[in-house]
């Protein structure tokens, strides 16, 4: 028998309803039609009471019993009728999708974020991004905050890393009147803000023990108190976090708490960095001159400047993409066309890896070339020491691990 057509919807009353049913040795059962056996049964649509429905067939139950069911399972039928309405409005034919909530990319890496987005989103689980900088992590979290039934709660975010340590634990818990010099007045802090919403901690790498320890705490048992306070706060926070460092390494460092650490990883998402998706960057392009075209319509790109840009590996990624598509549009001035030396020297001069004669000109089989080429020879000068080779490549070791995979450079 196939999966029941309600796997996948990830409803707390359903959730609630079959853990019950579980106990009792009941099973949840769809049916077409009420069937005509003694059970507990709730349509889907109030409009056909006899159609489609939540059903527990159960001869051996009290009818009171049989009542408890059918209420229960009433508020299971009217979410399961939402989440399909939601489901069917968002069905597109696979591939279609370019965008998804202001994330640009059709690339098979996005496609695949896009389907795990839909899944996330609704569980309510904790969260960890991965990704280098610029891959859009903050983008992501929102989006996943949109995707949840917090959305219509406040979505808040905090880079761990700029702030000070105390300044950060005023900043996320809240403090007391006279906690400390300045402290004149009690005052929120932003878990306080985020109650029934989504907290979004960039750079969680940053953040010192002590405060990986209230963290923990909130994650835990929802609770967390102000700095120079005593009272027990109780809040409902779904956290999403985000780091570009290696957080297993800093853990056997133990630079970061392990039991945090498994405590946020119960949903990991990583992101691919933009030369792994260089079919994206077209697209992007696009959507950046449409961004930052102010007034008269977008401006275009000179094809030598298009292919600069193609050619360009991005190591700051979308974001890097962003800023230079915004630098060009504004020195482009009122002219329409872009020209190629409008770009930023790095990009203006960086050479694009030359087909060998008779090699046909494939621009991904070049850069795999040239991909190949380095990573091998960075692997030899460490002699195979991948953090070191990471750091003289300039890319994180996480990728260097899959490129290093990928190549079966290891030796
Ligand atoms: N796939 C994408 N589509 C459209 N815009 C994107 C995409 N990815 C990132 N951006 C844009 O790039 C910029 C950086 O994105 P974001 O802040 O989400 O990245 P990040 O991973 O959090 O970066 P950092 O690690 O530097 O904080 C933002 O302006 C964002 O809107
Ligand atoms: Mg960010």
């Amino acid at each position: 028998m196939s999966a029941p057509w309600w796997q996948g919807l990830d409803l707390r009353v359903l959730r609630h309803v079959r853990g019950v049913l579980r106990r009792r040795e009941l099973e949840l059962t769809l049916v077409e039609h009420r069937p005509a056996e003694a059970c507990s049964y709730a349509a889907v649509s109030p409009q056909a009471p006899n159609g489609a429905g939540l059903a527990v067939i159960a001869p051996t139950l009290s009818t009171p019993e049989l009542g408890l069911i059918e209420h229960m399972l009433g508020e299971a039928a009217a979410d399961v009728a939402s989440a399909l309405a939601e489901r069917v409005a968002q069905i597109e034919p696979p591939g279609a999708r370019t965008s998804y909530a202001g994330i640009v990319g059709s690339s098979p890496a996005m496609l695949e974020l896009y389907s795990l987005i839909d899944r996330v989103g609704p569980s309510g689980s904790t969260v960890m991004i991965a990704g280098e900088n610029g891959t859009g992590k903050e983008l992501v979290a929102r989006a996943i905050h949109q995707r949840s039934e917090r959305r219509d709660h406040p979505f808040i975010v905090t880079n761990c890393s700029a702030f000070n340590d105390n300044l950060l634990d005023s900043e996320l818990f809240g403090h007391a009147r006279g906690a400390f010099t300045g402290a004149v007045s009690e005052k929120a802090g932003l878990f306080d803000v985020a109650d029934l919403g989504t907290f979004f901690l960039d750079e969680i790498g940053d953040m010192s023990p002590m405060l990986q320890v209230k963290v923990l705490r909130v994650l835990q048992e929802g609770t967390f108190t102000r700095v120079g306070d005593t009272a027990t706060r109780k809040v409902d926070v779904r956290i999403i976090a985000a780091t570009n460092r290696d957080l297993s390494a800093m853990v056997k460092a133990g630079q970061f708490r392990e039991d945090l650490y498994y405590r946020i990883n119960v949903i990991n998402v990583e992101l691919p960095a933009l030369r792994a998706r260089r079919d994206d960057v077209p697209r992007l392009i696009e959507y950046f001159l449409g961004r930052h075209s102010n007034g008269g319509g977008p401006k275009q790109l000179a094809p030598e400047c298009f292919a600069q840009l193609l050619g360009y590996a991005w190591p700051g990624n979308v974001r890097e993409l962003e800023n230079e598509i915004e630098r060009l549009v504004v020195l482009a001035g009122d002219a329409q066309i872009i020209g190629a030396e409008l770009l930023s020297p790095r990009i203006r001069h960086h050479v694009v890896a030359e087909p060998a004669p008779g090699e046909p000109g494939s621009l991904p089989a070049a850069i795999e070339a040239l991909e190949r080429k380095m990573i091998g020879a960075a692997m030899r000068r460490h002699s195979g020491n991948k953090t070191r080779a990471a750091d003289d490549l300039k890319v994180s070791r996480r990728n260097l691990i899959r490129l290093v995979q990928k190549y079966e450079l290891e030796k």
